[in-house]
């Protein structure tokens, strides 16, 4: 069951563990999508860096405070009806956790992340460990040169151009970045919707200060 409190809006604020991983995903991700080249060793990087900090979420998911952990927002398809039905209807709930709303949207960021990461990792392999995608590992990875540089040598010794076949598990992980394009675009709306709606400062909860 979601927690929820029928208590007037009062300021309030996620954990310290809960706003550093925001923010940091949100600049893993910005990176990632904006500024380094696909597939470069930063790109990588940037990818692990973010495949432990949602790591270190997800655990706090079953050891921080209450209203961190999956308990407090289960995915529930009959409770998010239940909140539209609310919306429309024009009654104001507080929740302690995210909205039920919120908590759907939560958990399919952190699915396309998880799909981003698993095919990234099966792409670049894990770190210090290069995937080796042949018999004989490509020059660029054995000397520590990026996956792109690495791919791009082989796709030359194999005679393809630039557009060379991305294999599916590249494709698997540009469809999984575009719809997480998306998802993010309905998180936004969600929070500017739901800090008119509520009239709660939804957002300064995830910003830095005290609880
Ligand atoms: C949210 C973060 C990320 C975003 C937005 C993102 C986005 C992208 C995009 C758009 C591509 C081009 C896809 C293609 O044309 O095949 C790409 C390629 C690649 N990414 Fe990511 N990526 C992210 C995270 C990661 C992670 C976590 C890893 C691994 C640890 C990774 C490893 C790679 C590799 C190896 C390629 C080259 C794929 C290829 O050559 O086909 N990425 N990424
Ligand atoms: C790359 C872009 C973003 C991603 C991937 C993202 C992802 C997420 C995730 C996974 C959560 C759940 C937090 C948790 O329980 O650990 C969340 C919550 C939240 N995010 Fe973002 N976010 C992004 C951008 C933003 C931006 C730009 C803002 C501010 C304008 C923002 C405001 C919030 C707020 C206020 C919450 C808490 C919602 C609530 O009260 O239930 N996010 N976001």
């Amino acid at each position: 069951m979601t927690v929820m409190t029928t208590d007037a809006p009062r300021p309030r604020r996620w954990d310290a563990v809960v706003r550093i991983t925001h923010w940091s995903i949100v600049a893993a991700v910005l990176v990632n999508a904006v500024f380094t080249e696909e597939g470069s060793s930063t790109h990588v990087w940037v990818g692990y860096a973010l495949a432990a900090i949602l790591a270190a979420r997800l655990i706090w998911g079953l050891i921080g405070p209450a209203e961190a952990r999956f308990s407090a927002f289960p995915p529930s398809p009959r409770a998010a009806i239940a909140h539209i039905r609310e919306i429309v209807a024009g009654e104001k709930r507080l929740h302690s956790s995210h909205n039920p709303l919120g908590a759907l949207m939560v958990y399919a960021i952190w699915s396309c992340l998880l799909v981003i990461i698993a095919t990234g990792i099966a792409m670049a392999g894990l770190p210090g460990v290069p995937r080796e995608t042949r018999s004989t590992p490509a020059p660029a990875a054995a000397t520590g040169g990026s996956y792109a540089e690495a791919r791009e040598t082989e796709e030359r010794e194999e005679g393809k151009g630039e557009e060379g076949e991305e294999g599916p598990l590249g494709e698997i992980h540009e469809l999984a970045a575009n719809l997480l394009y998306v998802l993010i675009a309905l998180h936004l709306a969600g929070v500017v919707f739901e800090t008119r709606r509520s009239g709660r400062q939804v957002v300064t909860a995830m910003l830095p200060g005290h609880r």
